[in-house]
């Protein structure tokens, strides 16, 4: 029997796969549909400090190659599903989650932080620190000396586990920079990676979405090769207690497959949890586990990280 399960930190999953947050995670019902789905865990839509309505609409669209969306954060405000995580928590046989948070300020991160470390709630944070769609909000881990503060001064006071959404990086000196800041603090994992940031899609001579004239997030396809670099990036970088989560352009047990041989702890599912609904799980489990049979690989740390190069 092969199995696919895995760990993040001190939590047990039974399945490597999950939703990417943003997809399936607005509200508890599509959060529950998750839970009950073959999928290993959840994490929620980022939650900020107030509810927010997002930009307007069109403001996601699938394309052929994946997905391009400018949601901004629409969201029913991190209480709301600090709440439910932490009921959650409580019911026999809850698989563990992340819930996805960040302010629209270092001020505002930090006061949601303060008020989750003296909750009850015992699972995994991910800071968003890679949005690309709030209009006049860079995305924070873009800039390397207010993500450095910013983690700073979150581990003086926060004691649980955390990890840190990513956006891509394309330069190799980049990859270095935010290793070494990331590798001062007691991260739990990085998630590599979010959308490839303000992209434009086009169909006949008109954008694709409303907001921001057409410049969105890009995902599915499009985002895969982008998606492997920084995690197997990030691999080869990061100390050993800092795990790597993989996102970008999974559709396939294949896909799974060259996240985990590219470092990834746990893969999680974007444009194709979207296009297909929550049984994915079920079908790039069943291609997952076909693959590892047929090379012979019995659980996923059999292979996580041991991508092949040509010999120097
Ligand atoms: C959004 O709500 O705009 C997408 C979330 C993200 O990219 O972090």
């Amino acid at each position: 029997m092969v199995s696919v399960q895995t760990t993040i930190g001190e939590f047990h999953f039974d399945n490597c796969l999950m939703n990417a947050a943003g997809v399936y995670c607005m509200t508890r019902e599509e959060l529950a549909a998750i839970e009950q789905s073959e999928a290993g865990s959840f994490v929620t839509k980022t939650g900020t400090f107030k509810e927010r309505k997002g930009n307007p609409e069109p403001r996601y669209a699938d394309t052929a190659l994946g997905s391009i969306n400018s949601m901004g954060l629409p969201n029913h405000g991190y209480r709301y599903y600090l709440d439910y995580v932490t009921e959650l928590q409580e019911q026999p046989g809850s698989k563990p989650h992340f819930l996805s948070l960040v302010g629209l300020s270092p001020d505002e991160t930090h006061k949601i932080l303060k008020d989750v470390q003296a909750s009850d709630y015992r699972g995994l944070v991910e800071l968003n620190l890679s949005c690309p769609n709030v209009p006049g909000k860079p995305q924070i881990a873009y800039d390397f000396e207010t993500t450095e503060q910013i983690l700073k001064e979150v581990f003086t006071y926060y004691k649980k586990p955390l990890g840190i959404k990513l956006p891509p990086y394309f330069d190799i000196v980049h990859f270095d920079q935010a290793a070494h800041i990331f590798n001062q603090f007691p991260l739990t994992f990085v998630n590599c990676i979010n959308s490839i940031g303000n992209g434009l899609i086009i169909e006949d001579e008109h954008v694709l979405i409303k907001p921001k004239n057409g410049f969105g997030g890009i995902g599915g396809d499009y985002v895969k090769p982008t998606a492997l670099a920084n995690v197997h990036a990030f691999y080869q970088r990061l100390k050993p207690s800092i795990q790597i989560i993989g996102t970008g352009g999974v559709k396939s047990g294949r896909d799974a497959f060259e996240h985990i041989l590219c470092g990834a702890s746990m893969v999680q599912l974007g444009t194709v949890l979207h296009q297909e609904g929550p049984e994915v799980f079920g079908r790039i489990t069943a291609e997952l586990k076909a693959i590892m049979t047929a090379k012979g690989y019995k659980n996923v740390a059999d292979f996580r990280g041991k991508l092949r190069y040509f010999n120097n």
